[in-house]
């Protein structure tokens, strides 16, 4: 546990750092409002000279069905915004689902295979309020690879924040499975508020269970957990 977000920011920054001063070029990324503070922390030290993206490749955990790239909520474009913009990551270097692909299985299958073959160094993570890891909500088998899911309405309702009216929020989306997230080299799941207190216990100190996708999380073997004291509560 650490004392707030933003040192939770700076410990995120730290092994994404050390990951990549150790040779990883392939950074998984999040989106949501956790990893936010650690994208500003990263542009910080890029820009301070401590640190370098310039030779990475940053992969999309996930993305909405239906919104154009250009649309400021697709991910892609939160990622270039908050990522891209500000380090030297270069910006034809985000590889991500396309959610306005005609033929969804397809595209599924396609950026699975570009995952696999990338082999993410350092994977980004945030957690739902109801455990979902990426867009795998409850029920996801925990070897599932990238495909569509249908968000459940606490889903919905947890990201309106996001959009102008809570009906614009995507019913859809595509996501990296959770076996395709176990994959990575090294998990740093970031966790901030109460509102993910008991999710966070439940991931680390239920049953490893698709009843809670995150609990998969025990099944990985380099794991960082970092959460504020809100989010640690219940453990
Ligand atoms: C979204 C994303 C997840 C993210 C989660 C938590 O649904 N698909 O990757 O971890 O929300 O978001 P926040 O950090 O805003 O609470």
């Amino acid at each position: 546990m650490l004392p707030d977000a933003d040192a939770v920011s700076r410990a995120a920054a730290d092994l994404i750092g050390s990951a990549v001063r150790a040779g990883a070029t392939t950074l998984g990324v999040a989106t949501g409002s956790s990893p936010l503070g650690t994208y500003a922390e990263l542009g910080r030290r890029v820009a301070a000279g401590g640190l370098s993206l310039a030779g990475c490749d940053a992969y999309l955990l996930d993305e909405y069905v239906g919104l154009g790239a250009d649309h400021p909520q697709a991910y892609r474009c939160v990622i270039r915004r908050e990522l891209v913009r500000r380090t030297d990551l270069g910006d034809g270097h985000v590889h991500g689902p396309h959610g306005d692909a005609d033929d969804l299985d397809a595209e599924a299958r396609r950026f699975e295979e570009e995952v696999r073959r990338a082999r993410i160094g350092v994977q980004v993570l945030g957690i739902g309020s109801n455990g979902h890891l990426g867009f795998n909500e409850p029920g996801s088998p925990l070897d599932s690879l990238t495909r569509v899911v249908e968000l459940t309405e606490r889903t919905r309702a947890d990201n309106a924040r996001f959009f102008d009216r809570p009906e614009d929020v995507p019913r859809r989306v595509l996501t990296q499975g959770l076996g395709t997230i176990l994959r990575a080299e090294r998990l740093v799941l970031l966790a901030l508020g109460e509102r993910k207190a008991d999710a966070l216990a439940a991931a680390l100190t239920g049953p490893v269970n698709p009843d809670c996708p995150a609990s998969v999380l025990q099944c990985h073997p380099d794991v960082h957990v970092l959460a504020d004291p809100g989010a640690a509560r219940g453990l």
